[in-house]
This record gives C-alpha cells, sequence and structure tokens, in this order.
C-alpha cells in the first residue's frame, strides 16, 4: 500500500487552520498540525490521525524541528498562522504590533516555506497555499499594520510563483473577506470581547472557518499541472471591503 500523501498546516489550533487540517484529513491527508498551542493541536492530531508539531513559525530552530519531524516528502503546505494585531490609525501605530503582524504573516512564512521547499519539490507535485487576505488587496483606516503584512503575504506568493517556475510546486494563496472565527478578532483586540463582535455586527451570514477550508481543500486537490494563482473569497454580505450589509434591530 502507498503512503497517505502528506501536508502540513500552520496555525492549525483555532479556526480555519483547524478546520483546514479537518478537511484535508477527510480528503485522506496525513495532517501535521502545527502550532504553539500544544494541547488544542494534540487534540486536533488525535481526532483526525494526523502528528501534532508544536511550533512558533517566528522561530527558526522550531520551524527546523518542524521539518524534521516531516522529512524527506511532503505533497502541501498550507502557511496559516498569522494575524492582526491592533487597529490603530497610522499616527499612532504601535511598532510593536507592526513588527509582531510582519513576524508572523510575512517572516513566519518565509521561514516554513524554506524549511520544507525540498520535502515539497521531493514529491514531485507539491503545493504551496498561502492564507492572505483581502487586507492584501484593499487599504481599510487602522489597518495598515495588518493590510502592510498582507501585502506583503501576497508579494511573497508572487514572488515564490515566478522562482518556482521550473520546479514540481504548485503556489497558491487564498484571500478571504470577512470570516467568522472565534479568537481572530479577539486576537486583534487584545480579548476585548465587545470590540471583536462589533466587527462582525448585524451581519448575517460571516464565512465561516469551514467555508475557507473547502475552498483549500479545492485549491490544493486540482490536477498537478492546475495552479489556482489567487482565490478571493468574502460572504455574500461583503461586497467590498467597506460595503458589508448589515442589519440593526
Ligand atoms: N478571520 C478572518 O476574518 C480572516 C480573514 C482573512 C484572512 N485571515 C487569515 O487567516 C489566518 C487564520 O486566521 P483565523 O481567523 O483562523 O484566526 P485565529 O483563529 O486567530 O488563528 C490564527 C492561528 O495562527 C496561529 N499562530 C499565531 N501566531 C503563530 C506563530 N507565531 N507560530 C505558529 N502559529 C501561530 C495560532 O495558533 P497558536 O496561538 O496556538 O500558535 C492560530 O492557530 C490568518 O493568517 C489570518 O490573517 C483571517
Amino acid at each position: 500500500m502507498s503512503s497517505p500523501r502528506t501536508a502540513v498546516v500552520t496555525g492549525a489550533s483555532s479556526g480555519i487552520g483547524a478546520a483546514t487540517a479537518r478537511t484535508l484529513a477527510a480528503q485522506g491527508f496525513h495532517v501535521y498540525c502545527a502550532a504553539r498551542r500544544t494541547d488544542r493541536i494534540e487534540a486536533l492530531a488525535s481526532e483526525i490521525g494526523g502528528t501534532a508539531v508544536v511550533c512558533d513559525v517566528t522561530s527558526k530552530e522550531s520551524v527546523a524541528a518542524l521539518a524534521e519531524t516531516v522529512g524527506d516528502r511532503l505533497d502541501v503546505l498550507v502557511n496559516n498562522a498569522g494575524g492582526a494585531f491592533g487597529a490603530a490609525p497610522v499616527a499612532q501605530g504601535d511598532a510593536d504590533d507592526w513588527r509582531r503582524m510582519y513576524e508572523v504573516n510575512v517572516i513566519g512564512l518565509m521561514q516554513v516555506t524554506r524549511a520544507l521547499l525540498p520535502a515539497l519539490v521531493a514529491s514531485g507535485a507539491g503545493v504551496i497555499l498561502n492564507v492572505g487576505s483581502t487586507a492584501g488587496r484593499t487599504a481599510y483606516e487602522g489597518g495598515a499594520g495588518y493590510t502592510a503584512a498582507k501585502h506583503g503575504t501576497k508579494v511573497v506568493t508572487e514572488t515564490l510563483r515566478l522562482e518556482l517556475w521550473d520546479q514540481p510546486v504548485r503556489v497558491c494563496e487564498i484571500a478571504p473577506g470577512m470570516v467568522r472565527t472565534d479568537e481572530f478578532a479577539l486576537v486583534r483586540f487584545e480579548g476585548d470581547q465587545e470590540r471583536a463582535e462589533a466587527v462582525y455586527a448585524g451581519v448575517a451570514e460571516p464565512l465561516t472557518a469551514e467555508d475557507v477550508a473547502d475552498a483549500i481543500g479545492w485549491m490544493v486537490t486540482r490536477p498537478v499541472h492546475v495552479n489556482i494563482d489567487e482565490l478571493v473569497i468574502r460572504p455574500r454580505a461583503q461586497a467590498a471591503q467597506h460595503k458589508v450589509h448589515r442589519v440593526h434591530d
């Protein structure tokens, strides 16, 4: 019997990453669930028959240990670890928040990609899927630290596709709009539940983590000659970044 296809999902401890790990496992992948919170990824890995790998994508040593665990061959890498910290206007910007956003959304993605690229090439048909954002397409007030970082995710993806043009590795980006996950807005507003709730106020159906995972599952399982360069996915209620249909009582 041939060994199962393998996938690494970073940021698998919650939200889109956890849903993606479940989707890929259901598609037959053995999934390496990587994130910093051990208890979460261990529970997920045991649920889906995968492998938990404690990993901070901003740490070179931690990423090297992830590559060591994965070994010589890897079919799919989903660079999902990321997030937004704060929403201050540029005039009140916090340099530490901005650095953290660049570290996780751009440098972390580069470090994981660099470490796992030989194994992806060795598979003969690797896929790198980066989780960007519509924030990597459009500016919005208070968003500059995050939008700058997610524009970085987009440009790194494009550059990598050019650089790997003669290699058996596809390079894709998914750019979700408003996704209601348990933690994204809470992390952004440092646990302020009221501000986090306000993001989704009156929106009947924001995207769910499962909606995005479903699209990722589709993107990484196209025939090997088909590269989905980028896929923008939003809820119907969000016609554009600023144009959100909200119904208030
Ligand atoms: N929710 C949205 O509206 C939305 C829209 C567009 C794009 N996105 C993007 O989608 C991705 C997932 O977001 P989400 O909504 O699912 O948010 P989330 O639930 O907050 O998930 C973020 C994940 O990233 C992990 N992570 C953060 N820093 C890390 C680090 N240094 N090393 C390893 N893992 C790290 C977290 O796990 P640990 O804390 O356990 O490490 C967590 O599993 C992010 O890249 C985000 O920017 C989200």
